[in-house]
């Protein structure tokens, strides 16, 4: 039975408002740190605060089981699950940037997001959406850009924490191909924010691998939703819902930025 995604939504929402909250706590001044799997994977006071608020709201409302980046979820066999990352962006928090969300997805047990939102409690941006029921921003709907041409695109990337150690998954081939084509670049540092940067038009692509589900399947919808396109390196969907792989594009230049990546790779 398909959910009333209508009610897990706005559930989505006020979850993430609060964990986006309770991280603005100590937003702003100096952070408890811990490394994780490497010493650029980090954790903070306030990515627990934040995913402190949200389990609660999120089990009180509904009886899917919860994947949360920190260590907070549930053992999970089920036709839904939620997928929570309570801050995206942690190394930009820890150093009071403010660019980082709060990202939560319902997806389905093939991974195929049906309720996604990506919250900026800095801006107060709240971007959101649900299967065939199209994205918004602020609760305005949104739409990927229609740049056609590479030379007037302003694409974004990423390099994951494990890039010391893992050469192929350093990006730079990558980077170093597709900077020369393109207006632009960033490195913005938040997965979720920077593909929901695409499904609103303020970026035309987005980039990376190495991530995980709870990083990209809430922007994932939102881009989907919005009219844009997402893949993995070779096309197809299995790696980028994982965050393995991740092309996240406004639809029209995704064949060329997926050839550009791949024959750097090679
Ligand atoms: C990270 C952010 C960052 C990306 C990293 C992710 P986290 O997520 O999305 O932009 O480059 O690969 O791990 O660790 O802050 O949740
Ligand atoms: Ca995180």
């Amino acid at each position: 039975m398909t959910p009333d995604l209508t009610t897990l939504r706005a559930v989505a929402e006020h979850a993430a408002r609060d964990g986006g909250a309770a991280a603005l706590k100590t937003y702003g001044g100096s952070h408890d740190e811990a490394t994780k799997a490497n010493i650029f994977d980090i954790v903070t006071e306030g990515d627990k605060a934040s995913e402190a608020a949200i389990l609660p709201i999120l089990r009180a409302n509904t009886r899917f089981p919860i994947f949360s980046e920190e260590g907070g979820g549930d053992e999970f066999d089920a036709p839904y699950i939620w997928h929570v990352d309570p801050i995206d962006g942690t190394v930009n928090y820890a150093s009071n940037l403010p660019h980082f969300s709060v990202s939560i997805a319902l997806a389905d047990r093939d991974l195929a997001p049906v309720v996604g939102v990506v919250f900026n409690p800095v801006t107060g941006e709240m971007f959101s959406a649900a299967r065939g029921q199209g994205a918004t921003l602020n609760g305005k709907p949104i739409h990927a850009s229609d740049v056609r041409d590479m030379h007037q695109a302003l694409i974004a990337t990423g390099f994951p924490s494990g890039r010391r150690t893992v050469r192929r998954e350093n990006n730079l081939d990558a980077f170093m191909a597709v900077l020369p084509r393109v207006r632009d670049m960033r490195r913005l540092g938040s997965a979720a924010l920077d593909i929901s940067f695409v499904a609103c038009g303020r970026l035309e692509a987005f980039w990376e691998g190495g991530m995980n589900s709870w990083d990209v399947l809430a922007a994932l919808l939102i881009l989907s939703e919005s009219g844009g396109r997402y893949s993995d390196y070779d096309g197809g969907t299995a790696r980028a819902v994982t965050g393995k792989q991740v092309v996240a594009t406004n639809g029209w230049l995704h064949e060329e930025l997926l050839t550009t990546i791949n024959a750097a790779r090679r």
